[in-house]
């Protein structure tokens, strides 16, 4: 994602506040180490970073979205460590690291995702923001729906199901839009909240996110196909070996390729209304789409 200094600039910022977010508490036996070990690992930051675009293009003040940006990463961090459990894929690996269970047991892992789902909620809604309330209450609201049943933890029960049955195309696609694009497109939308856009702008950024939110995920199977375990930071073969229907199953690399291919033409037109203040967003999804990390 080079070469996109705005973009660069928002991840500095998210990861200098996700620094000192639980530098002050009391300490609770291992808990607050466990979440910053997988806090503050590194990984794409692509959902925070969303956000504070899609405020900064919709006008509105980028410090204020700060928590919200943050609160997105933070429930991405606990549905990833959730995601490795051996309940779940059964990873020892996650952004180059061994992954949370692995360092400090399945019971610490369990509560460092409960705690930072909830830490995401006591960011946004953390008293003195300098945000009219009725905008936080619709960005809070926004990642609530996203990341519960109707949205990422969807998605994650379709995709367990998964390794039991074979799913057809319109299950998979069905069940990669809630695990993955829902997040995705909630963290642009939160952005607007936050700004307080416009109809037309929330109606571009949603479909910006529809589009790249897939073609993340079938990037995501590819690479669990043919990535380098090294660069990616987890392991490949996970879908495989538990056997999993995903799109490349289902369409092969070269047909995954394609559609994210043309996915990505989607993204980018979804971002006409915003003229050449889009060209960031656009140039993200390029490079998303032959990622290699
Ligand atoms: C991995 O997400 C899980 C998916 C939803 C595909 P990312 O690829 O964004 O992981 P990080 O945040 O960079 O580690
Ligand atoms: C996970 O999808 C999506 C989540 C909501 C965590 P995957 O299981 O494919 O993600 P990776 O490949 O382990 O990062
Ligand atoms: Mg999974
Ligand atoms: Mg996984
Ligand atoms: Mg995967």
């Amino acid at each position: 994602m080079g070469k996109l200094e705005r973009l660069d600039a928002h991840r500095a910022r998210l990861e200098a506040w996700l620094r000192t977010c639980f530098q002050a508490r009391e300490p609770r036996g291992d808990l607050y180490d466990a979440m910053n070990y997988s806090l503050l690992a590194g990984g794409k930051r692509l959902r925070p970073v969303l956000t504070l675009e899609a405020c900064f293009l919709c006008g509105g003040d980028m410090e204020a979205a700060l928590p919200f940006a943050g609160a997105v990463e933070m429930v991405h961090t606990y549905s990833l460590i959730h995601d490795d459990l051996p309940c779940m894929d059964d990873d020892d690996l996650r952004r180059g690291r061994p992954t949370n269970h692995k360092v400090y047991g399945e019971a610490t892992a369990v509560l460092a995702g409960d705690g930072l789902l909830t830490a995401a909620f006591e960011a946004m809604l953390a008293p003195g923001q300098a945000l009219p309330p009725e905008r936080i209450v619709l960005a809070a609201g926004i990642l609530a729906r996203a990341a519960g049943g109707a949205g990422m933890v969807g998605g994650q029960i379709l995709d367990m199901a998964g390794e039991e049955r074979a799913l057809t195309l319109a299950e998979v696609e069905e069940l990669q839009r809630l695990k993955t694009g829902a997040l995705i497109t909630a963290a642009l939308e939160m952005g607007w909240a936050v700004a307080g856009g416009t109809e037309g702008q929330r109606e571009a950024l949603r479909r910006y996110g529809s589009a790249l939110g897939l073609a993340f995920q079938i990037q995501d199977d590819i690479l669990d196909v043919v990535g380098d375990e090294a660069a990616l930071g987890k392991p490949i073969g996970s879908d495989a070996r538990s056997g999993k229907t995903t799109f490349v199953t289902l369409k092969g690399v070269d047909g995954c390729r394609a559609l994210v291919a043309r996915l990505t033409e989607q993204a980018a037109e979804a971002l006409a209304p915003f003229g050449d203040e889009g060209a960031e967003l656009r140039a993200l999804a390029e490079s998303l789409a032959d990622r290699q990390t």
